[in-house]
């Protein structure tokens, strides 16, 4: 069995003592061959990767509330909002959560220092871009619409050090895109810190059974640190082993590196199944 040589390969190789970033796959592929075991609809000479990462997020789907995080923060500073002000809003931490049912709710602060992801971010708009560029609107999720106004670019004049913009408080603007993003706590205070930890896919080519040597195959370097992710507040109390998902980003497991000062998250998996995208 194609798959099972693979895991019990994987295991060889971590004990002759390789890497983290090949823990935390085996990690993985260990947890999704289990689910397929137990799979009603399993068909042992089929299995690609592909299938064991979607069992997993089908699974992390229902078990892992959402929290907000950003991982590459570029910072919003909302014009028509005092600095004083900061409103306690309720975010979803499931998908169907219903509005009497006050534990599928979490708080999260908004303020007018907010933080988006720099990838969400554009100067130069386009019909088919849905992130915030000047002139356009987005909705932060579970707050208000934004209206970039004004762009603060650094001595290069291309790096974009800050946006100016303007909240919609009637929420009567219906933007097309919906960001992620995390707000300053209180006045001055920049929000909480983790460290996050991505990692691509363990191998390069789609079907890593078919090849002779999938060993060859193996991608290197998986492994991606970010050392100071902004997070709501909520994730402070994230226990080592607790599982979230980031919306957008994909479904992160508190790490056992976790120190009083800064947790660690390592990424199980991401969101969408990349492999049948062509290119990488
Ligand atoms: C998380 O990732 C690190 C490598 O960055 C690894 O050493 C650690 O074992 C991983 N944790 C788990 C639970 O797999
Ligand atoms: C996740 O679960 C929700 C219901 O809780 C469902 O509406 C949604 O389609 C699921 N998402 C995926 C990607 O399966
Ligand atoms: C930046 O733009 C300003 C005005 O457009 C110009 O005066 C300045 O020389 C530019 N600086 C650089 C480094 O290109």
């Amino acid at each position: 069995m194609t798959s099972l040589r693979i895991v019990s390969s994987l295991l060889l190789i971590l004990m002759q003592g390789i890497s983290g970033a090949f823990i935390q796959a085996m990690i993985i592929l260990t947890a999704s061959w289990t689910l397929l075991k137990i799979s009603p609809i399993l068909d042992c000479s089929m299995i690609r990767l592909d299938r064991l990462e979607y069992h997993v997020r089908e699974e992390l789907n229902k078990t892992a509330p959402r929290v907000l995080v950003v991982l590459h923060p570029l910072k919003v500073v909302i014009t028509n909002l005092e600095s004083s002000s900061v409103m306690e809003l309720d975010a979803k931490k499931w998908p169907d959560a219903q509005a009497d049912d006050t534990s599928a709710f979490y708080k999260v602060p908004f303020s007018n220092v907010v933080y988006i992801e720099r990838s969400d971010f554009r100067i130069k708009d386009s019909k088919d871009y849905y992130g915030l560029a000047p002139g356009k609107s987005v909705l932060l999720r579970y707050a208000f619409p934004i209206k970039c106004t004004d762009v603060i670019l650094g001595d290069d004049n291309e790096t974009v050090i800050e946006i100016r913009a303007e909240y919609d408080p009637s929420k009567k603007s219906k933007p097309k895109g919906v960001l992620h993003w995390v707000a300053e706590p209180y006045p001055g205070a920049d929000p909480l810190k983790v460290e996050v930890r991505l990692f691509e896919k363990l191998f390069n080519s789609e079907n890593p059974t078919e090849l002779d040597n999938w060993f060859v195959d193996l991608n290197l370097d998986s492994k991606l640190v970010i050392p100071a992710a902004y997070a709501v507040p909520a994730l402070r109390n994230a226990a080592v082993g607790d599982t979230f998902q980031f919306e957008r980003l994909g479904y992160f497991t508190a790490d056992k590196d976790s120190t009083a000062e800064k947790l660690v998250f390592n990424r199980t998996v991401t969101l969408k199944d990349t492999y049948c995208k062509g290119g990488k």
